[in-house]
């Protein structure tokens, strides 16, 4: 073989290289054309080393020189691509089509949404919010509340004591007594918060569950604003086709008292039934004078729900204890 003829090869080679990198699509992977390369490579350098031998001696040391240029060049056209490539190689691999991968961001419990979604529709009837405290004293969780000494009403109120005097609040109730005291009339207030019963954990009952009390003070209130404002707030929570009833309730602190009952299907295979949602009730004389505030001049109406109960009415859920458990997988069900 010809010196001349062995440059000719190996220049050939060197284009034949560039032409196929130039060629790639750009989305290729960077191994694929790597691999496609060297399939090029393999038999066609090969062929060129072994013919370094059939050279005259004379002309070895040019023909090494381009042999190893073109191992440079092929280098520099597989840099050049991977400069203009814009797939990822190597165990990045990385492909447009794939689904994204979401991470679970966690969402608020069903009580918290049931518990907004109240007060929101309170809002817009004129209601804010007020809290109170968990521990409580005896005359605000039942003196203030029209308990008499000893009534067998407080029997359902067992509790903690914490001290001689402070216990562990049975209701938000006493919340009515605090907002009356801090705020002149005209009230319209939510109280959300945690209560705590010697209530046995079962389908029903939880020892310790959030209640949501509300409360409207001014001159001239009377049952039709109760029946009115629960009303409304029924039919914007469960649609206006879902049937609410009221019916004689007895609580010390309301007179007279009521409860507000909801027509739902449990999902327990017994069909419809009447599940009752809230207390609610005229806030008693008594009351309103405990706070401070002159019963001739104002009445007022006051209600309390359970939102746990009121979730399980809402997404049809028939044990509490559901709700309490932290099973991701079925409260994420609910997720917003
Ligand atoms: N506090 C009562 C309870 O815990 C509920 C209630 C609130 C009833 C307000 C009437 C008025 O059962």
């Amino acid at each position: 073989m010809q010196l001349s003829e062995y440059l000719a090869q190996a220049d050939a080679l060197a284009r034949d290289a560039r032409a196929l990198i130039d060629s790639l699509d750009p989305a290729t992977r960077l191994d694929v054309a790597k691999g496609q390369l060297n399939a090029l490579k393999d038999e066609r350098i090969a062929a060129l080393q072994g013919s370094l031998r059939a050279l005259p001696a004379e002309d070895r040391r040019a023909a090494g020189t381009a042999f190893n240029g073109l191992k440079t060049d092929m280098q520099d056209a597989v840099d050049a691509f991977a400069a203009r490539q814009t797939s990822r190689d190597g165990d990045g691999a990385w492909d447009a089509t794939m689904p994204a991968r979401r991470t679970w961001r966690g969402s608020l419990h069903p009580v918290t949404l049931v518990i907004d979604e109240i007060c929101d529709i309170f809002r817009e009837l004129g209601f804010t919010v007020a809290l109170g405290p968990e521990a409580e004293t005896e005359w605000y969780n039942f003196g203030a509340l029209n308990f008499p000494p000893d009534h067998p009403a407080m029997e359902l109120h067992d509790t903690l004591y914490l001290g001689e005097d402070t216990l562990l609040r049975t209701h938000t109730s006493p919340v009515q007594v605090r907002t009356m005291q801090r705020f002149a009339p005209p009230v319209r207030v939510l109280c959300p918060g945690q209560v705590y019963r010697r209530d046995f954990f079962d389908a029903t009952h939880a020892p310790a569950f959030m209640q949501l009390e509300g409360l409207a003070v001014d001159e001239g209130i009377s049952f039709v604003d109760l029946k009115s404002t629960l009303g409304e707030f029924a039919r914007r929570f469960y649609g206006a086709s879902r049937r609410v009833r009221f019916g004689p309730s007895y609580f010390p602190f309301v007179e007279p008292g009521a409860q507000m009952d909801v027509e739902v299907d449990l999902n327990d295979g017994k069909g419809l039934r009447w599940v009752e949602i809230m207390g609610c009730g005229m806030v008693h004389p008594n009351v309103i004078e405990a706070a401070g505030l002159d019963s001739e001049k104002y009445t007022g109406w006051a209600f309390g729900m359970g939102p746990a109960r009121i979730a399980m009415s809402r997404y049809e859920i028939n044990d509490i204890r559901v709700l309490y458990d932290s099973d991701v997988r079925f409260l994420e069900q609910f997720a917003r």
